[in-house]
Formats: structure tokens, sequence, C-alpha cells
């Protein structure tokens, strides 16, 4: 028997994520566009005035304002028809360096859906999707995403909850950022340690190549490198440090790229790990958060590692006991959690 209470309630539940998703591609027009942050800076406008600021015809323009009204993202006062940003929402929408900046997060979800057909393929097949192999520049959308949260806690509270980790930052260091994308995370690191020499490996030459530019642009291209590079090839040794942001998972093989990271440390080296929060058990990570990483999870981590050798296949909400057990096999004898934010989880692996 249907209970018409519960029907209402889930029917309820998908007109809001309908509403969400049918927002990815007008946020991303929005953001596109510099509608944000127009608002943001000239306050509120009527479609009119918003339209001469940007340089955009006045009747799509009246649509896009009037879904983001809908959805709460701007609001709308009907005695003036004037929309506008409120502060909470500009955090979102329009400042670049507030922690909850999203619009990486809505480039995210447009790439995962231009992946579709091949991760609907792999589901048969069982064969992974290689990072490389996905279109929409996934990569500068995983970039994006990532950045805020690097650029809100790297300095402030990741590096400082390793022990004796900034302190040898600061003399000057030898570090490793293995899987390191569109290097943000490396060049966050090299700005503010500039007695420090850090090289950034992915074996995605498209990130390389960007992460080169944006060391440029910052720069930092005297204590930056960047190299073209599996988990399990680099040739450095003698590291202080080498950190993985957000990539131990990604790898086919996590345990054989710890094993490489036991060999480059010093004896006293760390082992940075970044990874996704999450806890343990499967229904502890029935929660918005976990609703975000699994869909991540489907469509690139878990294909990711299951296109390269080992294929363990870890999985974005693999947990801190799972990863403890990679630092073991890899023969890392001391594993802690440093620190976590909701959205991820700092250990610190030591030999
Ligand atoms: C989710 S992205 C994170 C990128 C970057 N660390 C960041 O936080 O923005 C995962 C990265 O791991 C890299 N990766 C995955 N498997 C790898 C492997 N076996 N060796 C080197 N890089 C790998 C991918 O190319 C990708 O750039």
């Amino acid at each position: 028997m249907v209970d018409d209470a519960k029907l209402h309630q889930f029917m309820g539940q998908m007109l809001s994520d309908l509403g969400g998703a049918a927002s990815i591609a007008l946020v991303r027009i929005g953001d596109a566009l510099g509608l944000y942050k127009a608002l943001h800076v000239k306050g509120p406008m009527t479609v009119a005035e918003l339209a001469a600021e940007a340089g955009v015809h006045q009747r799509y323009l009246r649509e896009w304002l009037s879904h983001q009204a809908a959805s709460n993202y701007l609001s709308y006062d009907p005695s003036t028809q004037k929309f506008a940003l409120p502060e909470e929402q500009a955090m979102v929408f329009a400042i670049e360096d507030s922690p909850v900046y999203m619009p990486g997060a809505f480039d995210l979800m447009a790439a995962l859906l231009d992946s579709q057909p091949k991760v609907a393929a792999a589901f048969r097949t069982g064969g992974g999707v290689a990072w490389g192999d996905h279109g929409a520049c996934l990569f500068c959308a995983v970039a994006r995403f990532f950045r805020p949260g690097y650029h809100n806690n790297l300095l402030s509270a990741w590096l400082p909850a390793l022990d004796g980790v900034v302190d040898k930052l600061n003399r000057g260091a030898r570090v490793a950022d293995v899987g390191c994308g569109h290097g943000w995370s490396t060049v966050t690191m090299a700005k503010a340690f500039p007695n420090s020499q850090f090289i950034g490996y992915d074996f995605h030459p498209g990130s390389i190549d960007a992460a080169r530019v944006h060391a440029q642009s910052h720069g930092v291209a005297k204590n930056t490198r960047f190299e073209v590079g599996t988990a399990k090839d680099y040739g450095e040794a003698d590291l202080d440090l080498v950190t993985f942001f957000d990539c131990l998972h990604d790898m086919g093989d996590p345990v054989g790229a710890g094993r490489h990271v036991k060999q480059a440390l010093t004896k006293d080296g760390v082992w940075m790990i970044v990874e996704p929060f999450a806890h343990d058990n499967l229904k502890d990570n029935l929660n918005p958060v976990g609703r975000v990483y699994y869909t991540a999870s489907t469509f690139i981590c878990t294909p990711a590692s299951l296109s390269q050798e080992v294929a363990l296949g870890l999985g974005a909400q693999a947990g801190e006991r799972r990863l403890r057990k990679v630092a073991a096999e890899a023969g890392f004898t001391r594993f802690r959690r440093a620190t976590e934010t909701p959205f991820n989880m700092i250990f610190e692996a030591r030999l």
C-alpha cells in the first residue's frame, strides 16, 4: 500500500532535487557572464541596470534573475523591482577566496554529466575510465572546486596540525606534492615557504602544463618544479614531506604509491594524506556530504582507480580505518588523523 503522506513528502524532495540539478547550467551562465560579481560589486539592480552593467540582453536576463530569486540565490524587492545578492550568497557565488565559494562545484557537476556515457559503459565491463579520458575540462573543475579549501585551511590549520612540519618548511625543506593536478596546493605552500623547494608530480600532462602556468603567474617559479610522473615512478629522494591532496583514493595502487613515498622520504619525513571526509561505515555516510562524494566517486574516483594497475578502487568514501590499512601495508608504522574539516580528513603518516 502506498502511503500518500510519504509519497507527498518524497515528491517534495524530488522537486527540490530537480530544481538543484536544473540550476547547474544557470549558475554556470551567471558565473561565466559575471552576473554574480556585478551584483556583488554594484549592489541591488533592476533587470535593465544589470543588463547594462554586464552587457547582456534584458529578455534573457529577466528569466535568469527570476530563476535565481525563485532559488533563493538572489533576493527580490517588488517595491523597487531590484534583485540583490545577499552577503551569504555572495560568499558562495562571488567571492573567490571565501571558504564556501562553490562555482567550481557546479562546473564539476556539468563535467560529470559529460562523462555519463563513458561511465555507464564501464558499469557493464567493470573496466575503468582513465583520468585523462574525461572531457569538459573535468581537471579545471576539480582544481577550482578544491582551491577554496586549500586557500582557507592549508596554511592556517592543516600544515600546523602536522608535528614539526611548519618549522621544517620555514627552515627549508624538500617537498613533493604527488597527484598535484593543477598545482594549487603546491603553489599555496611554495608562496608561504620561500626557503623550501616543491616538486609537483601528476601523470596527467595537461594538468602539469596548467600547474606550471599557475606557478609562473603566482611568482613561485623559482621554488617549484612540475613534472609528469606517476605516484610510483618519480625519482626524487631525501624528501622531508610528501603530500597527497585528494588523490590517494584515485590511484589504482595506493599501497604501491605509499611504498614509493616510504623510500623517497628521509627517516623522520612525513607523508601527509588529505582525503575526503568519510566515516568507516556506509550507514554513517548517508548524508548530504556523502551524497556528493559518492557521486564524484562513481563518476571519477572509482573509474580512475579501476583504469590503473592493481585497480584497488578505494572510492572517495574509504574512511580512516581503510586508509590506515593502506598506510600500514605500505610500511608506515605511525598514522594519525591530524585534523579535519566537514569535507576533508588530514592524516600524518610516519615510518
Ligand atoms: C581529484 S584530483 C586532485 C588533484 C589535486 N591534488 C587537487 O587537489 O586539486 C586527483 C589527481 O590525481 C592524479 N592521479 C591519479 N592517479 C595517479 C597516479 N597513479 N599517479 C599520479 N597521479 C595520479 C590525477 O591526474 C589527478 O590530477
